[in-house]
């Protein structure tokens, strides 16, 4: 099938190579001329593992393109993904303007039917704009040409996005067009094998879907860091809570580890987002904006230990941090709680050595040179002369260190975990002086 996706960031670039891995044509349009040299050279924007020799195999083949002609993008596809940006307003709402100019594009330059997608996570009612847009675009251009607008959330999270486009648990399908919903199944025929894993609804219902979901991922987390809180408060163990309440299977193990809150570019995003529309439209969503609550608290959490711990000693001193990324096999920083870390210490008067496997150059340009800021060149060498360690992002390589070499290094033995990653009894027996979240400690 022809497909065109606008839109070469995280889910428009995982989509198109998915699609084209499996024998579909794809065109992908974007406006960041330097990108699309880049990924015709190769070179991918992102960090994301799998991702590079998926689209460079692709592109080899021919089955995926590269392109800032917006016009040839239209004409090339059948269906049409929008998967541009929607990053929040000032005050927090989505901005659409993205996805409106691309509707726009789209009603300028079609010249037969198109069924245009809506991937990108967008506010309810949307698609009626996307619609609304590409009606009014073709009346003032004298044109009446027919279309369709499906709303086809995506659920792929960060660090395993090929994995979850190319096997995915759901396949939403918001649309009242029997064409449309035949057209998106035979586009996605590949990806549901063994039991039909696509759910057909109205458009609205699949906005709400993708809000949905990610809201209750993030309240789950806001949820056991509370608990956290109140481990602390009564002197328990919140890692023996969540194994307790774990092993209920109406609960599960999953999304309830906590720690130093939730970051990354979906889930702070898509609460603020749902809470303000649901403002907007004269609701007030009290469970969302608790989880938001929550969550702003927890980022402080670290720095609080720290203060804490240091009372009015802290200027002078120099953290290492192990972990910058907001999760691991990500060098995304989008709203990392390292960051609200880094912030407060920098105002503390406290100087920061940081290693992260992935995420350097990001920090890097995020902000720039800075004598409060080196960034070292493996975890050991960022131990060199700090006073404590702080961890951040639970990397696979942080999970066994060398203590001893820890000790060592640090000039007194302390260790503040935002991931909860070791047992305290053990950290007792190091000598490591351990803050962990909601252990009691
Ligand atoms: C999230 C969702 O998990 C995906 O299903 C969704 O498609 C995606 O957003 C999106 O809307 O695009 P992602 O942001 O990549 O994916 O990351 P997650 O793995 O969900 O982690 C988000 C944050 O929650 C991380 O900062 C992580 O450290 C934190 N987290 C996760 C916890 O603090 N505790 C947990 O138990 C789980």
């Amino acid at each position: 099938m022809k497909v065109t996706v606008f839109g070469i960031g995280y889910v428009g670039l995982v989509q198109a190579a998915v699609l084209a891995e499996v024998g579909h044509q794809v065109v992908c349009v974007d406006v960041d001329q330097n990108k699309v040299d880049n990924l015709e050279k190769g070179i991918i924007p992102i960090y994301e593992p799998g991702l590079t020799p998926l689209v460079k195999s692709n592109f080899e083949a021919g089955r995926v393109k590269f392109t800032t002609d917006a016009i040839k993008g239209v004409e090339h596809g059948d269906v049409v993904f929008i998967a541009v940006g929607t990053p929040p307003d000032e005050d927090g709402s989505a901005d659409l303007k993205y996805v409106l100019a691309v509707a726009k594009t789209i009603a300028e330059a079609m010249t037969k039917h198109k069924i245009v997608i809506n991937k990108s996570t967008v506010p309810v009612g949307t698609a009626d704009k996307v619609k609304a847009k590409i009606a009014e675009v073709q009346e003032s251009l004298g044109k009446s040409i027919s279309y369709d607008v499906v709303s086809n959330p995506e659920f792929l999270k960060e660090g395993a996005a090929v994995n979850d486009c190319m096997r995915p648990d759901r396949i939403i399908i918001g649309t009242n067009s029997d064409g449309a919903e035949k057209k998106l199944r035979e586009l996605y025929a590949p990806f549901n094998r063994n039991h039909d894993k696509i759910i057909v609804m109205d458009i609205r219902s699949a906005e709400l879907t993708k809000y949905a979901a990610n809201c209750m991922l993030a309240t789950k987390i806001s949820f056991m860091n509370e608990m956290a809180n109140l481990a602390e408060v009564f002197g328990a163990d919140i890692e023996n809570v969540r194994l307790g309440i774990g092993s209920d299977p109406r609960i599960g193990y999953q999304f309830i580890y906590p720690g130093c809150g939730y970051g990354g570019s979906c889930f702070p995003k898509d609460v603020q987002a749902l809470a303000r529309s649901a403002t907007e439209a004269g609701y007030t969503a009290k469970i969302l904006e608790s989880v938001e609550a929550v969550n702003y608290k927890q980022k402080e959490k670290l720095f609080e230990y720290i203060s804490g711990h240091f009372g009015n000693n802290l200027k002078g001193k120099t953290a290492a941090i192990w972990g910058l990324s907001f999760k691991p096999n990500t060098d995304d920083m989008r709203e990392a709680s390292s960051r609200v870390l880094m912030e407060h210490l920098w105002e503390a008067g406290v100087k920061v050595q940081a290693y992260d496997p992935e995420a350097m150059e990001e920090t890097q340009r995020i902000y720039g040179a800075r004598d409060d800021l080196t960034l070292a060149g493996t975890k050991e060498a960022a131990l060199k002369g700090a006073d404590f360690l702080v961890i951040c992002t639970e990397w696979q390589v942080f999970r066994a260190p060398d203590f001893e070499l820890i000790k060592q290094s640090l000039s007194e033995p302390l260790l503040f975990d935002g991931r909860n990653l070791f047992e305290p009894s053990l950290m007792q027996e190091y000598g490591l002086h351990y803050y962990a979240i909601g252990r009691g400690l």
